[in-house]
C-alpha cells in the first residue's frame, strides 16, 4: 500500500476489466477513493467488490450524457469531492476502409471521442468544487499519433482523443485541471486479442512469430498502463498538461514494415545466440 492518492477521489471509465480495472486496482492500492464505470454491469460490480470499500461501482455508458452525471454525483455523494477522471473505455474493430460501415466507424468517434468529451465536460464543475486542481486523464492510442492498416474508425476517432487532450488542457489548465494522453500500444488485453483476430483476418497483416515487432520483446501488460496513469494522476506530474505519453514497448520508435522473413530469421538467430553467450 502507498499514499500517492491519498485523499484523491476518481472516476474511470470501462473499469470492468483490462487496463481500467489495473487503474482502479493501482488507485485503491495508493489510497484513492474510485468509482468503477463500465457497461458491463455484472463484471464491473464484481471488480468493484473485490477493492473493498474504496471502490463501487456505477453503470456508465460513456456515450450517454445522462449516464455522466449521474455517475458524477455517485461519486460525490459517496465521497464527497472529485479529483480525478481516467478516460479509459474504448471500441475497437479493425475493418478495411472500403468496408467499414458508416454505424461501424461512427461508433469508434461515439466511444473514443464523444465519450471523453462528455466526461470532461461533466467533471470541470464538480473538480472546481473541491477545490484540489484536478487531473484528467485520456486513454488515447499510438494509433491516434499515427495510421494503422484497418484502423480508419479507430485511428480516426483516438485522433480526435488526441485533439481533445491538448485542446482541454489550454483551455483547462488556468482552472488548475491538468489534462494528459496515454498512448498505449501492444498491450495483451480483451480488446487487442480481439482486434488483431479480426485484423489479421483481412489479409492486410499476418501475424508474425510471437511478439517479433515489438522491441522490448514481449506484450504489455494492464499493469503497465495503469503506471502511467497514476503518475498523471498524482501530484508528481503537476507540471505536465496537454502532453502525450507512449507505453508500447517501444513500437512506434520503430520504422512500420511488414515482417520480412529473412529479419525474423535474422531476429530468432540472434535471440539465441545471446541466450547462448
Ligand atoms: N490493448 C491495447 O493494446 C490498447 C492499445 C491502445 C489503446 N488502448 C486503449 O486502452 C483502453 C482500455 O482498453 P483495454 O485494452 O483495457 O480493452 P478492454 O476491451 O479490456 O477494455 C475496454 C473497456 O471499455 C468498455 N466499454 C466499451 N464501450 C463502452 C461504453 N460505450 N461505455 C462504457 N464502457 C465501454 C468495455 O466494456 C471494456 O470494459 C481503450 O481506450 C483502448 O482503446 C488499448
Amino acid at each position: 500500500m502507498g499514499n500517492r492518492l491519498e485523499g484523491k477521489v476518481a472516476l474511470i471509465t470501462g473499469a470492468a476489466r483490462g487496463s481500467g480495472e489495473a487503474t482502479a486496482r493501482l488507485f485503491v492500492n495508493e489510497g484513492a477513493k474510485v468509482v468503477m464505470t463500465d457497461v458491463l454491469d455484472d463484471l464491473g460490480k464484481a471488480a468493484s467488490e473485490e477493492l473493498g470499500e474504496a471502490a463501487i461501482y456505477a453503470h456508465l455508458d460513456v456515450t450517454q450524457a445522462e449516464d455522466w452525471d449521474n455517475a458524477v454525483n455517485v461519486a460525490t455523494k459517496a465521497f464527497g469531492r472529485f479529483d480525478i477522471l481516467v478516460n479509459n473505455a474504448g471500441f475497437a474493430r479493425y475493418v478495411p476502409v472500403d468496408k467499414i460501415t458508416e454505424e461501424e466507424f461512427m461508433t469508434h468517434l461515439y466511444v473514443n471521442t464523444l465519450g471523453p468529451f462528455l466526461g470532461i465536460r461533466a467533471v470541470i464543475d464538480p473538480m472546481r468544487r473541491s477545490g484540489g486542481g484536478g487531473s484528467i486523464v485520456n486513454i488515447g492510442s499510438t494509433n491516434g499519433l499515427r495510421g494503422s492498416a484497418g484502423g480508419a474508425g479507430y485511428c480516426a476517432s483516438k485522433h480526435g482523443l488526441t485533439g481533445l487532450s491538448r485542446s482541454a488542457a489550454v483551455e483547462l489548465g488556468p482552472l488548475g485541471i491538468r489534462v494528459n494522453l496515454v498512448a498505449p500500444g501492444g498491450v495483451a488485453t480483451q480488446m487487442a486479442t480481439e482486434a488483431q483476430a479480426a485484423w489479421y483476418g483481412t489479409g492486410i497483416l499476418e501475424p508474425g512469430p510471437g511478439d517479433w515487432s515489438l522491441p522490448l520483446k514481449r506484450m504489455g501488460e494492464p499493469a503497465d498502463v495503469a503506471t502511467m496513469v497514476l503518475f498523471l494522476a498524482s501530484d508528481e506530474s503537476s507540471y505536465c498538461s496537454g502532453a502525450e505519453f507512449v507505453v508500447d514497448g517501444g513500437m512506434s520508435a520503430d520504422h512500420p514494415t511488414k515482417p520480412a522473413e529473412a529479419w525474423v530469421e535474422h531476429l530468432s538467430a540472434l535471440q539465441q545466440q545471446s541466450v547462448r553467450h
